[in-house]
């Protein structure tokens, strides 16, 4: 059994880079004449089918992941779920039409959805808190890299005539999914789930073993070994174990705002980029697939790039204000490539297909591109990661779950409507696509600052506070001067 937790929390990169490869397993081979010639060049509609099937699994995954979670626990779920994703994997790279490749897609969709909750779930149950937040970013990371390298794998399989092209890029998705599948079998199971299943001996097992060096009695392993089974209790006690805990008072707040970040970090409208950056610089004026999918291309190595400074900043620069600066670039950016586009360009056709024509007007095409490339390095240092990080933070243990499966479902949701309605919306609005999505970006740049408190550093006890005693997010104060527990010992300790 792998006892390293820093071996057991960097297994997250794997779950990932499947989220990744999941999200870019389209954007480099929609617009080759391979994978045209063989799934008979889908129209907008069939191609927004296809590439949302994948999304709808998501959706479903992430909604039923806690039954599983519960029932034969995280570390089998997971099994499962990789296992399902090879599955989807082999589907698509040997899928004889369309029907056949959108099976594969909502398998290995349903599988990303439950990974997306299960792993970071199991981590957070076996790792030291002051690891867990980072792990968070780094998952971000990973995703972004799962993005990048299947964006570039299918670019070079571009190459080959036949149907390689496409086959091949659809079967190598597997690969992170066979090394979770075998990998996990050595990983312990997670000691909260044990204990919540009345097997405390092999719950103090594995606490001794990545905490105590096999040491039962460790005075660490016995300490957590109590807490769990005091949370436990108390959760058993509440009887916490419904989804309606979550639209009481005083959590339904935090509901809302978890649920709304993870639609709005879906309607920044950056996976438009990550999804369709292709239809998006063709009708930009690019000429050529070979030079579209560079250019393309280059977004995904921008957003693995500038991810980075969220890692290393942003429990630095705080929550809010990372939100706020990054939906304000946003929308600039944004504004900037819808204004451009509709001032030059006028409806035209491609190869059969409707676009729009922005063709002879290279500075027009050149600032296109630039803006849409600071797009994606304002969401990868922003949106992208706090996404995630926010939700994370909010809840009280004991609904913890439950609250974040909720949360992702909501991204998966949207994240699904994105895929479907956007090449469609391209070939209709055109240009007034990027001018909706600035609006977006506007929008919850104003509903961040006028609902979200900052979470930067705070307590879980503090969060409770925040959430029960009249906070107000905009001033950072409490009404009636109320001074928070941990703040009034830092003080008193600052005077001793
Ligand atoms: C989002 C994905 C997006 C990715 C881009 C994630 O945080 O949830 O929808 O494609 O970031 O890096």
């Amino acid at each position: 059994m792998i006892k390293n937790i820093y071996v057991i929390g960097g297994f997250a990169a794997i779950a990932g880079l499947l989220f990744g490869f999941d999200i870019g397993s389209n954007s480099g081979v929609i617009l080759t004449p391979q994978y045209k010639n063989f799934f008979n060049s889908p129209d907008e509609v069939l191609q927004g089918g296809i590439n949302s099937s994948l999304s709808a699994g998501c959706l479903v995954g992430a909604l039923i992941s806690g039954y599983p979670a519960d029932k034969i626990g995280r570390k089998m779920s997971i099994i499962i779920a990789a296992f399902i994703f090879m599955v989807g994997a082999l589907i698509q790279a040997l899928s004889n039409g369309v029907a056949m490749l959108i099976a594969g897609r909502v398998l290995a969709g349903l599988s990303v959805g439950l990974t997306s909750m299960l792993v970071p779930l199991y981590q957070s149950e076996l790792a030291p808190p002051n690891i867990r937040g980072r792990l968070v970013a780094i998952q971000q990371w990973a995703i972004t890299w799962g993005i990048c390298i299947a964006f570039w794998i299918q670019y070079g399989c571009s190459k080959i005539d036949g149907e390689a092209a496409f086959r091949i890029p659809y079967g190598v998705q597997g690969i992170p999914a066979l090394i979770l599948f075998v990998g996990m079998w050595f990983f312990p199971r997670s000691p909260r789930w044990l204990m919540d299943q009345d097997r405390e001996e092999e719950a103090l097992k594995v606490l001794a073993s990545i905490h105590g060096d096999g040491d039962v009695n460790h005075p660490d392993v016995q300490n957590e070994y109590n807490k769990i089974k005091e949370a436990i209790r108390f959760d058993h006690e509440v009887a916490v174990r419904s989804y309606l805990e979550l639209f009481k008072h005083g959590m339904f707040k935090r509901v809302f705002l978890g649920v709304s970040l993870q639609m709005w970090q879906q309607l920044t409208g950056m996976n438009i980029i990550m999804f369709y950056a292709v239809y998006l610089f063709q009708h930009a004026g690019i000429q050529g697939v070979d030079a579209n999918l560079v250019a393309s291309g280059i977004n995904y190595i921008v957003n693995v790039v500038m991810t980075v400074p969220a890692i290393l900043f942003v429990d630095r620069w705080g929550r809010r204000g990372t939100l706020m600066a990054g939906s304000a670039l946003m929308a600039t950016f944004l504004f900037i490539v819808g204004g451009v586009m509709g001032g030059v360009g006028k409806p035209g056709f491609e190869g059969g297909q409707a676009i729009w024509d922005m063709q002879g007007n290279e500075a027009a095409t050149k600032a296109v591109i630039s803006m849409v490339y600071l797009f994606v390095a304002a969401f990868a240092s922003t949106w992208g990661p706090v996404g995630w990080i926010y939700p994370a933070e909010i809840f009280p243990t004991r609904i913890r779950a439950k609250a974040i499966a909720l949360c992702t479902a909501s991204n998966w949701l949207f994240n699904w409507l994105l895929s479907f309605v956007v090449p469609i919306l391209m070939v209709r609005i055109q240009y007034g696509l990027y001018l909706l999505f600035g609006a977006f970006n506007f929008l919850m740049t104003v509903h961040v600052y006028l609902q979200f408190p900052e979470t930067k550093g705070r307590s879980l006890e503090e969060m409770e506070e925040i959430f029960s005693k009249g906070f107000n997010p905009r001033t950072g104060k409490f009404k009636d001067g109320y001074v928070t527990e941990s703040l009034k010992e830092k003080n008193k300790a600052e005077i001793a």
